[in-house]
């Protein structure tokens, strides 16, 4: 079957170490059902992959991808859902079972025509949502869910600044927030990605590191080492700061005497459970809140879409279809 693999680890030219063409069937272990993929979606995650972060030599080639939508053995349209552990293990939730992976870590992702996920994982696809639309679900948007409703405990008539609005995780933070009854600010590097984000939904776009009219209830972090003292100088007292990424770099200053002086929460978020997945594609299909896709193209044309992500050229989610 064709599919998108890290052939090996290229720290610095993520694209060389990208291969697209034929890979055998997916394995399918016991209690596990193959998905014959409609559409697929690109992360980050997947050029980490391709550097090499979170996988080891061993494991090469690897099938790419997290997202994904497609028709399960019995004809049903489902929407994979990424994580792949045990929810006993992890207190109810699977995001916090110590051996959880995603797809495309330990077990072949879904940047291919078929893709072996446990039985667990399929998620009814409701006819409102595009295959296209629904494909983009799973990662940046279930990482967007949790972060505002779970983990940032977010409620209407919040404030809350989303940083990085060119993102893919920061895209769906603004449609979600928005549609939520919040009040959404964004920063970004490039003006003309603040004025998309305004088209969006979002009520401001500030430059990165601009200082803001007022302190925000909460911040959605997911640039990391560039954004993180913005993020700390821009929320009030009691504030939440949820962080979910680390594009820029992972080790800024914690200034922790802004952390207990002012009395903030720094709380992490990983993806999302099954349920919340749930919960996400049926508020998608209340509000009629939708995915903002960059551009769609066909898998055997995976290489030009990674490069736009690379380029840091797209505006929302790098879609294929198969
Ligand atoms: N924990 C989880 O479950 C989870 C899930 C999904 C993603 N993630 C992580 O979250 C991060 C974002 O993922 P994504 O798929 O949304 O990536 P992405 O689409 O590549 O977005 C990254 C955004 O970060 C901003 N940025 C990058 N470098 C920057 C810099 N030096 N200074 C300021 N802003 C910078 C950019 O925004 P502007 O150009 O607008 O400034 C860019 O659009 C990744 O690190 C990813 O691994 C984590």
């Amino acid at each position: 079957m064709l599919a998108v693999t890290a052939a090996r680890f290229d720290a610095d030219d993520p694209l060389a170490a990208l291969e697209v063409g034929d890979r055998p069937e997916p394995e399918v272990p016991e209690g596990w059902v193959v998905v014959e993929l409609e559409a697929v979606a690109v992360n980050h995650h997947d050029l980490w992959s391709l550097q090499g972060v979170g996988l080891r030599d061993e494991q090469l080639p690897m099938i790419l991808g997290c997202d994904g939508a497609g028709v399960d053995p019995d004809g049903n349209e489902v929407v994979v859902h990424a994580v792949i552990g045990d929810p006993d293990a992890g207190g109810g939730d699977e995001t916090l079972d110590p051996r959880r992976s995603l797809l495309s870590e330990r077990h072949p992702g879904t940047l291919a025509e078929r893709v072996a996920v446990p039985r667990r994982n399929l998620v009814p696809k409701p006819p409102s949502l595009s295959w296209e639309e629904a494909a983009c679900l799973p990662t940046a948007y279930l990482t967007a869910y949790r972060m505002l409703f779970t983990r940032g405990g977010l409620r209407p008539g919040d404030t809350v600044l989303v940083q990085g609005a060119g993102g893919g995780v920061a895209t769906a933070l603004v449609l979600l927030a928005r549609a939520a009854g919040l009040r959404v600010w964004v920063t970004s590097r490039d003006p003309g990605k603040g004025e998309r984000a305004l088209e969006l939904g979002a009520h401001r776009a500030f430059e990165s590191g601009e200082r803001l009219p007022a302190k925000v209830d909460a911040v959605m972090e997911t640039v990391g080492a560039a954004t993180w003292s913005h993020s700390q100088r821009s929320l009030r007292p009691g504030g939440t700061l949820v962080v979910a990424g680390a594009t820029s770099g992972n080790d800024p200053s914690a200034d922790l005497a802004q952390v207990f002086f002012l009395q903030r929460s720094v709380i992490g978020s990983t993806m999302g459970t099954r349920a919340e997945l749930e919960r996400l594609i049926s508020f998608c299909d209340a509000t009629g809140v939708r995915p903002l896709i960059d551009s769609v193209r066909p898998l055997a044309e995976a290489r030009a879409g990674f490069a736009r992500m690379l380029d840091g050229e797209q505006f929302g989610k790098v879609v294929l279809t198969v």
